[in-house]
């Protein structure tokens, strides 16, 4: 059944599109990730599941098409970019602005993080899957049964409680990157970098010329308390006059966002993007 799940992506559509047994597949053809070009199915792969923080992993390909415009300009005035995509999900944006500048012969390092990118999983008659926290994400109970905090079944609920009360693995199976196949391909060939990185949590100091952070650090997410010292985090991964793009793509795909430049260690506002940045007023 698995060899025919894979093989026959029509089927494997329709069955990934039902949430109970859309993790299974996640499981068990995950070998075969590399093989499966079809957008239905990879969502449900890769963007589909919700982390722990309440930030969601929704993710488009040319999401940030008028964007990457006035990043590239900004980019090749640089004597070495050293770029850093914040939060990236399954990373196909960063894919996407990385093609860009190999298009315009633009050497670079490209950094790519996201805290939850990877999953551990922990086979066994009950399969269980965690975040990078070590947070239970989802269960597996034969391939009939899924435990999942966003599947809303009486039982669903309860026996997804009862498990993340139990011990959490020293050891995993192994992990899955849930990265897009393009994203991964350009890991490999060393165009992509991958780090890990927690916008909140790690420190990485003046490395860094063009920073982008999309629709991360939004107010429907963290209150501004938790975004300051986010955003001072990420202005000391910053060289001087390194500039950093952030902002939020809303409900209609329009992208609210801000270009600033960083200045005697401040974030100066170059230029706002349709509305700018909803959280402006706390840049600095
Ligand atoms: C809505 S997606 C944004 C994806 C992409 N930047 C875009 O705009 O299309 C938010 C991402 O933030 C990641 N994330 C959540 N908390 C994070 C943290 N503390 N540090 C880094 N990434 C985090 C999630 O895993 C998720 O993939």
């Amino acid at each position: 059944m698995i060899k025919f799940a894979s093989e026959n992506i029509k089927f494997l559509e329709k069955i990934s599109a039902v949430p109970v047994l859309k993790y299974f597949f996640v499981l068990k053809i995950s070998a075969n990730f590399q093989k499966i070009d079809s957008e239905p199915v990879l969502k449900k792969f890769y963007t589909d599941i919700y982390v722990n923080d309440k930030t969601s992993k929704k993710t488009e390909k040319n999401r940030f098409d008028d964007l990457n415009e006035t990043s590239l300009n900004y980019i090749k005035k640089q004597k070495n970019p050293v770029i850093h995509d914040i939060a990236v999900s399954n990373g196909i944006s960063s894919s996407e602005l990385s093609g860009k500048l190999k298009t315009g012969n633009i050497k670079n390092e490209f950094y790519i993080s996201d805290k939850f990118a990877e999953i551990f999983v922990k086979k066994g008659f009950i399969t269980k899957i965690y975040d990078s926290d070590k947070n239970l994400m989802f269960a597996y109970i034969g391939f009939l049964f899924a435990a999942d905090k966003n599947i809303f079944f009486p039982l669903t609920v309860l026996l997804f409680k009862l498990l993340k009360k139990t011990k959490i693995p020293v050891n995993f199976d192994y992990k899955l990157l849930l990265f897009h196949p393009e994203t991964l391909k350009k890991i490999k060939t060393g165009e992509l970098r991958y780090i890990n990185y927690d916008v909140f949590n790690t420190v990485i100091k003046d490395k860094f010329t063009f920073v982008r952070v999309m629709n991360i650090l939004n107010l429907g997410y963290f209150n501004r308390q938790k975004i300051k010292p986010a955003l001072e985090n990420i202005k000391k991964s910053m060289k001087e006059n390194a500039i950093l793009l952030i902002g939020r793509t809303n409900a209609d795909g329009i992208n609210n966002a801000g270009f600033y430049k960083k200045n005697n260690n401040k974030l100066i506002l170059l230029e706002d993007v349709n509305e700018g940045s909803e959280i402006n007023s706390i840049i600095g």
